[in-house]
């Protein structure tokens, strides 16, 4: 259905695509995989009509296609759900999925009935069972994601790009994104399906393309690959990620929340972490977890609760005093509240440091000095210099927030999914950033949407249900089956 040859595409002089070659069938679900930054999201939207390629060949149903642009890509059945979901949030579901093509009554006025009707046939068509009058902010990001793939089948799409559709999503939401993908495969469209989770991309795939520093390193069916050999392909190298012996924990504590409450979210949430101590909050989506980062990091003021930091009592809904506390808190919104687009890779590294060192004067050549180390540590990896942060690939922008944050001497901190959307080597060596952390008595605090991530890192598990701790398990008394089902709702018996 689609053939792409020796597609080159650069970014101010460097090459972020070097002559890939890429066959999409229909029926098939195509992987796509490779390290951040190794050009997945960049030939994808080559495909799509977003960049236009600098050399190469796009064929769809065997015709040439030059200059290739959004529209165009779509007239041809191309299209995709970007990295970051592009809903309109103010408006409902149907509106969303009618958008550009509302049909309309004599004398021109909407027909708001027919688009009710139109969207609703869309969502059941494909067996997705969302109210077409929700607001589309009101989603979780699982039905966003089902929302937008509905949208562009219903606009004829038959090669469907998802781009990491299931990053950040919790393990029941991301087998209902699976499970459309496999219905859509089934329907006879062509799907390419980016991912970094390589359990997923085994158990989904029917054909696995890996991508290494712009190039291709192989496309095979996925019958005849083997998780190891992926990890191989992808990265160079064997990666091992096992949980170390790290000493143990000392017996003070060093973050204490109690009874903290925020309306109908959050209700007596009480954790304790001693200093050396990981441990994770677990509950289903969108229950207490989420709001945390808002409570800790002092962007909202609870209704009641406290919090102590290192035994003394953080002074509530103050960012500026959450910080002087001792306490970190990287945001699971990287986009919104992490990073500051606009600015460049190195004052995002040293902007919260400087801060705390009420520094001042900012020269470029001795940022980019003190910036070195933290660049290496989290191996931050740009095509060019210092670009500003927005142009770096998904996983280097989580790992630029992760460096900002936990190189300024924290004595707590609260991670919220701190590999969302990095490589598996990338993966590996977060964790031992983390595990680092821990060793050198910092209290964490994890709230993971990955149950391997939380049997990697926590020591202990705290259970979350309609907002209120309700239990809490040593990890090695509890199994990575039980976990997920502690997830979904239930308790482990
Ligand atoms: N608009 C742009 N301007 C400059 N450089 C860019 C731009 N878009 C992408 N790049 C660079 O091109 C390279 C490939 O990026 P791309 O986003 O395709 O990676 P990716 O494989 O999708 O990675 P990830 O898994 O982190 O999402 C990266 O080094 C990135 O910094
Ligand atoms: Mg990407």
């Amino acid at each position: 259905m689609v053939r792409v040859r020796g597609v080159t595409k650069s970014f101010g002089g460097a090459a972020a695509l070097k002559g890939v070659d890429l066959d999409l069938y229909p029926g098939e679900i195509h992987a796509l995989m490779g390290m951040n930054g190794a050009g997945k999201s960049t030939l994808v939207q080559v495909l799509c009509g977003v960049h236009q390629p600098d050399g190469g060949t796009i064929e769809v149903d065997g015709h040439r296609h030059t200059g290739l642009n959004v529209r165009r890509a779509r007239g041809l059945g191309v299209s995709s759900v970007p990295q970051r979901r592009e809903l309109a949030m103010g408006l409902t579901v149907a509106e969303n999925i009618m958008l550009g093509d509302l049909p309309t009554r004599r004398f021109g006025a909407v027909d708001w009935k027919a688009v009710r009707a139109r969207a609703g046939a869309a969502l059941s068509g494909l067996g997705i069972d969302i109210d077409v009058q929700r607001v589309a902010g009101s989603l979780t990001v699982a039905e966003q994601t089902m929302v937008e793939v509905a949208r562009e089948v219903r606009r004829g799409g038959r090669v469907l790009i998802l781009d990491e559709p299931t990053a950040c999503l919790s393990a029941r939401d991301a087998g209902q994104v699976r499970a459309l993908v496999r219905r859509l495969r089934d329907e006879g469209v062509a799907v390419v399906y980016i991912s970094h989770y390589i359990d997923e991309v085994m158990s989904v795939a029917d054909r696995v393309t890996v991508l290494r520093d712009g190039g291709l390193v192989r496309s095979a069916p996925a019958a005849e690959t083997d998780p190891a050999a992926l990890v191989r392909d992808m990265v160079g190298r064997d990666v091992v990620s096992r949980r170390p012996e790290r000493p143990a924990p000392r017996d003070e504590p060093g973050l204490a929340v109690r009874g903290l409450s925020h309306g109908h979210a959050v209700r007596d949430f009480t954790v304790e972490v001693r200093k050396g101590e990981i441990v994770a909050v677990l509950g289903p989506a969108g229950d207490a977890q989420s709001r945390l980062f808002d409570l800790l990091s002092g962007r909202v003021r609870p209704d009641a609760g406290e919090v102590l930091v290192d035994g003394r009592p953080v002074p509530p809904g103050r960012v500026g005093a959450a910080l002087a506390g001792g306490l970190r808190c990287v945001t699971g919104d990287r986009r919104s509240l992490g990073l500051v687009q606009s600015m460049t890779v190195d004052e995002n590294l040293m902007l919260a440091g400087d801060r705390f060192a009420r520094r001042r004067l900012h020269r470029s050549a001795d940022l980019a000095r003190r910036a070195a180390p933290v660049r290496d540590a989290y191996g931050v990896v740009a095509l060019s210099g210092n670009p500003p942060v927005g142009s770096l690939s998904g996983g280097n922008q989580q790992k630029v927030l992760l460096g900002k944050w936990l190189e300024t001497e924290p004595v707590a901190c609260f991670l919220e999914d701190p590999t969302n959307g990095v490589d598996v080597a990338a993966m590996a060596d977060i964790h031992t950033l983390v595990d680092d952390l821990a060793a050198r008595g910092v209290a964490v605090l994890l709230a993971s949407s990955s149950a391997e991530e939380v049997m990697r890192l926590a020591d202990r598990v705290v259970v979350v249900s309609a907002g209120r701790t309700v239990g809490e398990h040593d990890i090695t008394a509890i199994t990575r089956d039980e976990l997920v089902a502690t997830a979904l709702g239930g308790q482990p018996q």
